[in-house]
C-alpha cells in the first residue's frame, strides 16, 4: 500500500468510527449534531449560567460568614425540635442530597409531601412544591412550628436560642431584646394550648418573640444558600460544545439521544430549562394524588398561605422595602390554573434523589419519565399535557417508546454532579 493509499484508508476507518483527532473537522461535525436553537438551549442550560446568587433584599445578614455559621448549627440542632431528636438534618441529610430519600418527609410525624433538597432553593422566588414562602429565612421558620416536622413554637425556639447561641446571636443582631417571663410554649399555630398562651402574652412580648423567630430563620437562610449544586458531564458536554470542540466521549449516544428528546419530542425544557432546569414556575402536570379523596390543592392553596404571611417579604420582619417584593407584588391570586399545580423541579442530580414528584409517586425515573406519555387526566384542576382527544395549542402529545424513555433517563443521569457545601453540613 503506498502512502496516499494508507492516509486515505486510516481515515476511512477513521471517520467509521467516529474516531477523531483534528478539532476543526470535529467541530463542524458536532455542530452538524445540533441545530442552532437546540445548541442556543444547551449552552442555556449550563450551570455556569446560574450566575451569582440574587440577593435577598428581606434578608439582611444573608450574606455574612457568622451567620451561616449559626444558622448550620442551628440546622443540624435537635434541641429546636419538640422530643429533641429531630433537626433540619433529619430530613435534609448531607449524604443524601440534603434530602431523606423517602416519599414524604419523616420528623415527629410523617408530613403529606416528599423532602426537597436544598440546592438550588436561593434561586427560587416562590419556597416548596406550592410556593408559599418567598425567602429563604421565612421558609425557615415553617418546619419547626410544623406539628409533623420538629413539632416547636417559637416562644421554646426563642428560649433555646437565648440559653445556647446568646453571643454569636447579639453579634449579628444586637442585643436580645427583654422577654419578660415567657410561658413554656407559645405560637399562633400550635396547639389550642399553645395557642392561648400566645394570645396571653403582651403586644411587645409577641412582636419580640417573633422578630428573634424571624432572625433565626435569616441565619439559617445564610447557611442554605451555601448549599448547591456543581457541575455535571451535561455541563462538560455543553462547554465543549460551546467551545466547538469535539469531545464525544463526554455523553455517549444514548445521552445525547436523550437530550434531542428532551429538547423537541418530550417538550421536557418548556418547564425543565435554563442552568437549574427549572423554570420556579407552578404547573399542573395531573401526578396522581396519594389520596384521590383529598387531593393537594398545590399552589393554589400557597399562594393564599403566602398572602397572609406575616414573615413574607412585605411583613415588617423583612429588611426589604416594599417595592423590593416585586414577586409578592406581583402575585396573581385565585388563577384558575394553579389549582393542583407544583413547582417544576431542578432535574440536576435527580437519578440521585428517588422516588420522584411532590410526594414521591414514582419510585423509578422510568415511571416518571412515562408519566409524560401517559399523561393521566387531573384529579384536580386540569393537567397542562396534551393527551388523546384533548390536544393543545401549545403542546402536543409526548410520544415516547421504550428505548427513548431509556435514552431519556441516560441523559438525566448524565445531570448528576457534586453536592457543594461548606463542609457538607456535618456538625462543625
Ligand atoms: C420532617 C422532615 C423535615 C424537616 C425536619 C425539615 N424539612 Fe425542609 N422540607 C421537608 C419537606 C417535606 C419539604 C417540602 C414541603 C412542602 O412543599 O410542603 C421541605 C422543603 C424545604 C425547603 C424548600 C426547598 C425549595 O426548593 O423550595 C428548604 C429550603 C428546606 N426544606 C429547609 C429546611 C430547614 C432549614 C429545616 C430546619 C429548620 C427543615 N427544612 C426541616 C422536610 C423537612
Ligand atoms: C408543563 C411543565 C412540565 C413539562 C413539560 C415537564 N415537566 Fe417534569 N415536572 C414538572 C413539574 C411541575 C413536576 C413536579 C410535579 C409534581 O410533583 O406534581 C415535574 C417533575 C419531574 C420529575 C421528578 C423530579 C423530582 O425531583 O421529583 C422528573 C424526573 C421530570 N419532571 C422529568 C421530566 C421529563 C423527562 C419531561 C419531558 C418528557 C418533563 N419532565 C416535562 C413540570 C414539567
Amino acid at each position: 500500500m503506498n502512502r496516499t493509499k494508507l492516509v486515505s484508508a486510516i481515515l476511512a476507518v477513521g471517520a467509521l468510527l467516529s474516531v477523531c483527532d483534528a478539532p476543526s473537522a470535529c467541530a463542524s461535525s458536532d455542530r452538524d449534531d445540533w441545530s442552532a436553537s437546540e445548541r442556543a438551549t444547551i449552552l442555556s442550560m449550563r450551570l455556569k449560567e446560574t450566575g451569582d446568587r440574587p440577593a435577598d433584599p428581606s434578608n439582611a445578614v444573608e450574606r455574612l460568614p457568622e451567620a451561616a455559621r449559626l444558622g448550620q448549627s442551628l440546622f443540624l440542632d435537635t434541641g429546636l425540635s419538640s422530643n429533641g431528636k429531630v433537626s433540619c438534618a433529619t430530613c435534609h441529610q448531607s449524604g443524601k442530597q440534603f434530602q431523606d430519600d423517602r416519599p414524604r418527609g419523616q420528623g415527629v410525624g410523617v408530613g403529606r409531601r416528599r423532602t426537597m433538597p436544598v440546592m438550588g432553593a436561593s434561586h427560587s422566588p416562590f419556597l416548596f412544591w406550592d410556593g408559599r414562602k418567598d425567602s429563604l429565612w421565612s421558609q425557615a421558620l415553617g418546619p419547626l412550628e410544623d406539628n409533623l416536622e420538629h413539632g416547636s413554637n417559637r416562644v421554646a425556639i426563642v428560649q433555646r436560642v437565648s440559653a445556647h447561641y446568646l453571643k454569636t446571636y447579639e453579634q449579628l443582631f444586637g442585643q436580645m431584646p427583654e422577654l419578660g417571663t415567657l410561658p413554656a410554649a407559645a405560637s399562633p399555630n400550635g396547639s389550642n394550648d399553645e395557642r392561648a398562651s400566645w394570645a396571653g402574652l403582651t403586644e411587645i412580648q409577641r412582636d419580640r418573640v417573633n422578630r428573634v423567630f424571624a432572625n433565626v430563620g435569616k441565619a439559617i437562610a445564610a447557611f442554605d444558600r451555601n448549599v448547591s449544586y456543581g457541575e455535571s458531564r451535561f455541563d462538560q458536554f455543553a462547554d465543549a460544545l460551546a467551545e466547538l470542540s469535539d469531545q464525544p466521549s463526554i455523553l455517549n449516544p444514548a445521552e445525547r439521544h436523550g437530550l434531542k428528546l428532551f429538547l423537541n419530542q418530550g417538550q421536557c425544557s418548556t418547564c425543565h430549562n435554563g442552568p437549574l432546569l427549572t423554570d420556579f414556575a407552578f404547573h399542573n402536570t395531573g401526578v396522581p394524588p396519594v389520596d384521590p379523596k383529598a387531593p393537594d390543592r398545590g399552589r393554589a392553596d400557597g399562594v393564599q398561605k403566602l398572602q397572609n404571611d406575616e414573615f413574607n417579604c412585605l411583613g415588617r420582619y423583612s429588611d426589604a422595602r416594599p417595592e423590593q417584593c416585586t414577586e409578592l407584588q406581583c402575585l396573581v391570586a385565585d388563577a384558575a390554573d394553579q389549582l393542583g399545580a407544583f413547582r417544576t423541579p431542578s432535574l440536576r442530580n435527580v437519578a440521585m434523589r428517588a422516588p420522584y414528584m411532590h410526594a414521591g409517586q414514582f419510585s423509578t425515573l422510568d415511571e416518571a419519565i412515562a408519566h409524560y406519555a401517559k399523561s393521566p387526566v387531573a384529579a384536580l384542576g386540569h393537567s397542562e399535557l396534551a393527551r388523546v382527544g384533548k390536544t393543545r395549542h401549545d403542546r402536543q402529545i409526548v410520544r415516547l417508546s421504550s428505548a427513548d424513555i431509556q435514552d431519556i433517563k441516560a441523559f438525566l443521569e448524565s445531570l448528576t454532579g457534586p453536592v457543594v457545601s461548606p463542609d457538607r453540613g456535618e456538625a462543625p
